[in-house]
């Protein structure tokens, strides 16, 4: 369900941007911008200010973990959805986190590569982003019940 246009701009931005650099970028912001998101992740320390997200190593591994399972979607375009059988379960069944919660994460991230690309990412490549990180937020949501 995927056009040759939106693969291209999908796997292109991948191709360009510093993966570890945007995962944490990405969490950060999603911390500090929306900070009841804050919740799921208390054991993770110092998160009183803009600063001290900023600079908490578990924050910034972390996002580097957002980003490689995306990147796994990535390679799997054609099979989101089972690809993320099992990460859907462990959000779902382990750390109950609210799925509006994967919207803002894939707002936030399209934020940050707007920033990072500046007018390389055009309105199209935006769109298939939007498309892109929907359907990865249906496939994390799937085993929700
Ligand atoms: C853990 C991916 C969104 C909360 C994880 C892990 C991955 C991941 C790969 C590590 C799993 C493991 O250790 O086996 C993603 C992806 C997301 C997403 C691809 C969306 C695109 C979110 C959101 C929240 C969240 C929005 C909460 C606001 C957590 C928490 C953990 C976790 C609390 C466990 C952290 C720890 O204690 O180490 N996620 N996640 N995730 N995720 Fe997500």
């Amino acid at each position: 369900h995927w056009t040759h246009e939106e693969r291209a701009a999908i796997t292109g931005v991948w191709g360009k941007v510093d993966h570890d650099c945007a995962g944490t970028e990405t969490l950060v912001r999603l911390l500090v911008v929306y900070p009841w998101t804050q919740r799921y992740f208390s054991s993770f320390g110092n998160m009183s200010s803009v600063s001290a997200i900023a600079g908490n190593p578990k924050v910034a591994a972390h996002g580097k973990k957002v980003l490689g399972a995306l990147g796994k979607a990535i390679d799997n375009l054609d099979n989101i959805k089972q690809t993320y059988t099992a990460l859907s379960e462990l959000h779902s069944d382990k750390l109950h986190v609210d799925p509006e919660n994967f919207r803002l994460l894939g707002d936030t991230l399209i934020v940050v590569l707007g920033n990072k690309l500046g007018a390389a990412f055009t309105p199209e490549i935006h769109a298939a982003w939007q498309k892109f990180m929907a359907v990865v937020c249906a496939a994390l949501a799937r085993q929700y019940h």
